[in-house]
């Protein structure tokens, strides 16, 4: 039972609320179950949300990169993934999509700003603004949300055979604020990367 126990949490990894300045997340292999999963300090219904996340991929297929869902099996309210060279940002139903260039050996830096009034988002790719959107206006994301890095787009219900490739590379520095649009501030007061509650899933290390 002990070993068991053991085992399982080698397996989990672990829960914790570390500084994780100058660590990676490794999704080192394509997995059904990799993931992390982080707690955001949310208190109240999101009125203007920045969530900005550095990514890091050679091979770009149908990647979650983060996505905000109320527990392990509801679908996001919140989701930002990527399919091919065509970025998606969806709230609740409704969602806009940004094309970009493939090109691998560089970190991306990607940040976007959702405002609930207007509904205008704001979508930066290494500093460069896209074209504003709309995104479902009026629309509160509760505060009982997990954020989940690198999980399989079936398990937000976005195409469902089992086995689908799913994100491989890092992704550092993740921060997000109650404020929009990006403040250029260096670290969230929703999500702080000094100060990060975390566990991780699958074929997923964190790495400094
Ligand atoms: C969470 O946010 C609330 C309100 O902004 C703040 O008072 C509290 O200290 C925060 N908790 C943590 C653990 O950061
Ligand atoms: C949300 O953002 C808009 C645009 O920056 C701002 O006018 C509004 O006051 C913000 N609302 C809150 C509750 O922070
Ligand atoms: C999510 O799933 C993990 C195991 O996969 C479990 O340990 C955790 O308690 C679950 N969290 C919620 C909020 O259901």
């Amino acid at each position: 039972m002990k070993i068991l126990t053991l085992l399982l949490m080698v397996i989990v990894g672990c829960c914790a609320k570390e500084n994780l300045q100058d660590a990676s997340f490794l999704f080192y292999k394509s997995s059904d179950t990799s993931r992390v999963v982080l707690k955001p300090n949310i208190t109240e219904p999101l009125i203007n949300m920045t969530v900005c996340l550095e990514v890091y991929t050679d091979v770009v297929r149908r990647d979650s990169l983060f996505k905000l869902q109320a527990n392990n099996y509801s679908k996001p309210h919140f989701h930002l993934y990527q399919i091919r060279d065509h970025y998606y940002i969806t709230i609740d139903e409704d969602q806009v999509i940004y094309k970009t260039t493939k090109e691998t050996m560089r970190w991306r830096k990607i940040c976007v700003s959702w405002e609930y009034v207007t509904g205008v988002v704001h979508f930066w790719v290494n500093g460069n603004l896209f074209p504003r959107r709309v995104l479902n206006p009026g629309f509160l994301i509760y505060p009982d949300s997990l954020a989940v890095l690198g999980q399989s787009l079936a398990s937000a219900g976005l195409g469902s055979y089992r086995g689908e490739p799913t994100f491989v590379g890092e992704i550092k520095n993740v921060n997000m604020w109650d404020r929009a649009p990006y403040t250029w501030e260096t670290y969230g007061n929703i999500i702080d990367w000094r100060y990060v509650e975390y566990e991780t899933y699958g074929a997923v290390i964190l790495y400094l």
